[in-house]
């Protein structure tokens, strides 16, 4: 291999001086620039074992030209430094030189853009090395006076430094591209904090993004999959002078970079010849847990357990509301005040270390001697050995909040944490915590989905951003239904055409409802009251009557109305008309006889009338719907509150589809939004959703997985517990399931009458529905295929969301046989359709 190279290498030289005999205005050495020579565009410095090359580029045709260093002999271009980064040609002409006793970069009218350092050479010359690093020195004097690796664009090389020279205050840090063609400056820097017990952050602008954790010796506190490998070695230096991170390569073909890219992903490649890839080794931030602050102060996160945010013993959620709906920034706070000199420690294993910059770090002590350090200062919170390398040694001490904590399976440290004695219970001071995680294996795949997760949060925070609503939209949007439909046209721009909607009079309504009586009253939401009522004709009909302050115009309230009316599905409660008086207005849809399905369903004295059959034939109902109006309907339609009550049943226990109070439309190819106000009915929401506002297509398949559980089982989601543990339906079907006793499930008001295989598929298809990554669930073609086919390919469904026990979310060892369950509070969330 060597030979190979070295040979390719002669011949490129080879060619190199043929070049110059042929054209002799072109005196430049292979990997050289000398005070007299130019390097012009076209031109490339080749460092002596043809590694890497340096040269003019253009990224993406941008017109906008740089210098930069690139891996000579790999296709796929990676720019490992860019000298001119914020300062491009703006075209193609440009020559770099020595000029002024530094490297400069000059334009088409010679005018300096970029340039290095000035130095104190005499007779300097730019000489381009096979690390990648290109220097300037004194004519044949070793000392180098000024180099590239000092000031790292965003890739750490072999032999870089990334950090601090304490003595001048220098530092080197990487910071990313703005985009994948544009290498100016970008958001995101990776970055040594020298405070403390130093460790590497992950920034955007001003914001931390993620922490690598201290350097315990062996790895960082953070990468517990850190491991020195037989040729790539990592180094992390901490003395008076300097401090820095670095790694080093032992194999010289072996080619290992680090980087951070425009999207602010930290990522390590490793070149892989056989396939001529760049092999993404490792990354980060890989999951939630590694989100900065993810569960505030004391919050400790554990990408295993589902939620991610743990309180430790002795700890309780600052903000319990918050905390169910599992957004865990608030963090934690003590149950029971310190005492100081009575304190005692909670010892936890495999973590992260807290945050380290206000940490005090003395690496000369012990273990226990740390502990009696740490027990005399009553500011003290916490204590760990510095160094866990043989046997462990030195002392880190916190004397603050302990912010950024996590929880991994193995790797991770020991941790000593300050807690009232009364909070340690009687196991004495040593108690350790072991977050419960049973399912081997799962460890991977809970990653991934966390991963997911955490990528589609910061989607959305981006998303979130551009979406923010003016109040007045908002309130419309919890107005009527039909409002958000306003103003929609179809994605080529085109009106959409008429409808022929008949608009009933007030008088006729009136009298229809018996003036509104309230016996003839079936309902009330958020947006007004529903009445039942007979026409002359003898044609029942259901009334909604919206509330009088909708502050909405009788145009703009036609023009939706005439939209729902276009939706036509079996599946879906039929809108016969409208009628408008002066502040009035007033929905009339199809009669439904048998109500809604919750009324059947839960009623112990009618839940019989729903024998197998039925049911079956009513989530298939519910599945056709519902895809109508996902895909099938001229309109992408969210509905959001999808639930038994919203389920209407005709006269031969057809399901039809009602309400669509919440609906969103979306354009033909917007297939994910993000509300300030979550709507929606607590026990039928995904966790995005409630977490995050963030609703798709699969918040729908999220409700309609629960809806069919609860048809097969005639449980309600809410209000299920299981008569020792404690546990919501999700959590019960699925520990059934997973036992393998998925027929116990079924309602015993259906009897015997049921097809064990058309059950276990239903049962199946429900748990997928309600997995707790939204990518993974089914999309609505998909349910009814699988439900309609005795033949399809059912995957095996993961974990469904929200489905914990419901013991307070706290972390010790007695709680971690509940720990595949998964846990709803008991917290309302804005229930805005009170049916
Ligand atoms: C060389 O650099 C010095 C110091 O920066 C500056 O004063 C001088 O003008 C420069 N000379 C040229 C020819 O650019
Ligand atoms: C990173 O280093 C560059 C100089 O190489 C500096 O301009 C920039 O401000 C540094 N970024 C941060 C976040 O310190
Ligand atoms: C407690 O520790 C902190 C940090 O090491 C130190 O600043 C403070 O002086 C100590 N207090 C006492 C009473 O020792």
């Amino acid at each position: 291999m060597r030979n190979i190279i070295s040979k390719r290498h002669c011949c490129t030289i080879y060619l190199f001086f043929s070049l110059i005999i042929f054209f002799p205005t072109i005196v430049i050495s292979a990997d050289t620039i000398t005070p007299t020579q130019k390097l012009k565009n076209g031109q490339t410095l080749v460092s002596e074992g043809g590694v890497f090359e340096l040269g003019f580029f253009t990224p993406g045709n941008s017109g906008k030209w740089y210098v930069g260093i690139w891996y000579r002999n790999i296709p796929d271009k990676a720019y490992v430094w860019v000298a001119n980064r914020d300062a491009p040609l703006s075209n193609s002409s440009g020559t770099l030189s020595i000029s002024n006793k530094s490297i400069a970069l000059f334009d088409q009218v010679e005018t300096i853009v970029w340039s290095s350092n000035q130095t104190e050479a005499v007779n300097p010359v730019a000489r381009l090395l096979d690390s990648g690093n290109f220097v300037l020195r004194e004519n044949n004097g070793r000392e180098i006076l000024w180099q590239s690796f000092d000031y790292p664009t965003d890739t750490l090389l072999p032999g870089m430094k990334l950090g601090w020279d304490l003595k001048t205050g220098f530092d080197r840090n990487l910071t990313s591209w703005r985009s994948t063609n544009d290498p100016s400056s970008g958001d995101y820097s990776f970055k040594i904090d020298y405070h403390g017990f130093p460790e590497i952050f992950l920034w955007k602008k001003l914001e931390k993004r993620y922490r690598s954790g201290p350097w315990n010796g062996l790895r960082f506190s953070g990468v517990p999959e850190m491991k020195p490998l037989p040729n790539l070695n990592f180094e992390f230096v901490i003395d008076q002078d300097e401090i820095y991170y670095s790694f080093d390569i032992t194999d010289k073909n072996l080619k290992s970079r680090l980087m951070v890219d425009s999207s602010g992903l930290l990522q390590r490649f490793t070149w892989v010849e056989e396939r001529k890839t760049w092999n993404p080794y490792w990354y980060a931030p890989k999951d939630q847990c590694d989100n900065y602050l993810e569960c505030g102060p004391f919050g400790i996160c554990d990408a295993n357990a589902s939620p991610v945010c743990k309180c430790m013993r002795g700890f309780q959620p600052k903000n319990p509301q918050a905390w169910s709906l599992r957004l865990g920034s608030d963090g934690c706070i003590r149950k029971t005040e310190l005492q100081c000199m009575k304190d005692k420690f909670l010892h936890l294993k495999n973590v992260k270390l807290p945050e380290t910059t206000t940490a005090f770090l003395d690496k000369n002590i012990t273990l226990k001697d740390c502990a009696a350090l740490c027990s005399r200062n009553c500011t003290c919170t916490a204590y760990a050995n510095a160094n866990i390398s043989h046997g462990g040694s030195g002392c880190v001490i916190w004397t603050s909040d302990l912010l950024d904590m996590r929880q991994y399976a193995e790797g991770g440290q020991d941790l000593y944490v300050r807690l009232a004695a009364s909070d340690i219970g009687d196991g004495g001071n040593a108690i350790s915590l072991i977050i419960g995680f049973t399912v081997g294996g799962a460890v991977l795949v809970l990653g991934v989905v966390a991963f997911f997760l955490w990528k589609r949060k910061t989607l959305l925070t981006q998303k979130g951003k551009a979406q923010q609503k003016g109040p007045s939209e908002r309130s419309q949007d919890l107005l009527l239904n039909e409002v958000v439909i306003s103003s929609r046209r179809d994605n080529s721009g085109e009106k959409t055409d008429e409808v022929e909607l008949p608009l009933f009079d007030f008088d006729t309504i009136a009298t229809a409802t018996d003036n509104f009586s309230d016996d003839n009253k079936l309902g009330q939401g958020g947006f007004g009251s529903v009445y039942m009522g007979t026409l002359v004709e003898g044609q029942e009909i259901a009334v909604k009557r919206l509330s009088r302050n909708s502050g909405q115009g009788i145009e703009e309230f036609k023009n939706e109305v005439k939209l729902i009316a276009r939706l036509q599905h079996r599946n879906l409660v039929r809108l016969l008309g409208c009628c408008i008086d002066l502040d009035e207005k007033l929905l009339i849809y199809e009669y439904m006889e048998h109500r809604s399905l919750d009324s059947i369903l839960f009623n112990k004295a009618k839940s019989n009338l729903l024998n197998w059959q039925r049911r079956f034939n009513i989530i298939c109902g519910i599945a056709r719907g519902l895809l109508y109006l996902h895909q099938d309907s001229r309109f992408r339609i969210i509905h959001r509150d999808l639930k038994a009550s919203n389920i209407l049943l005709d006269k031969d226990l057809n399901p039809k589809i009602s309400d669509f109070g919440m609906a969103r439309i979306f354009g033909g190819d917007q297939t994910e939004a993000n509300t300030k106000r979550v709507v929606g009915t607590y026990g039928y929401m995904s966790p995005e959703y409630a977490m995050d506002g963030l609703f798709s297509v699969k918040s729908d398949v999220f409700s309609f997985g629960v809806l069919l559980l609860e048809i097969v089982s005639g449980k309600k989601n809410r209000g299920f517990y299981h008569s020792n543990s404690e546990l919501n339906l999700l959590g019960h079907v699925w520990r059934m399931w997973k036992e393998g006793k998925g027929l116990e499930i079924v309602d015993s008001a259906v009897g015997d009458s049921y097809l064990a295989h058309e059950v276990l598929r239903c049962v199946q298809v429900g748990l997928l529905c309600v997995q707790e990554n939204a990518e993974e669930r089914p999309k609505m073609s998909s349910v009814l295929l699988m439900l309609g086919s005795e033949t399809a390919q059912i995957p095996q469904p993961k974990t469904p969301g929200f489905c914990l026990g419901r013991n307070p979310p706290e972390t010790d060892s007695s709680s971690s046989k509940h720990d595949e369950s998964c846990t709803v509070n008991q917290v309302t969330v804005t229930m805005l359709d009170a049916r």
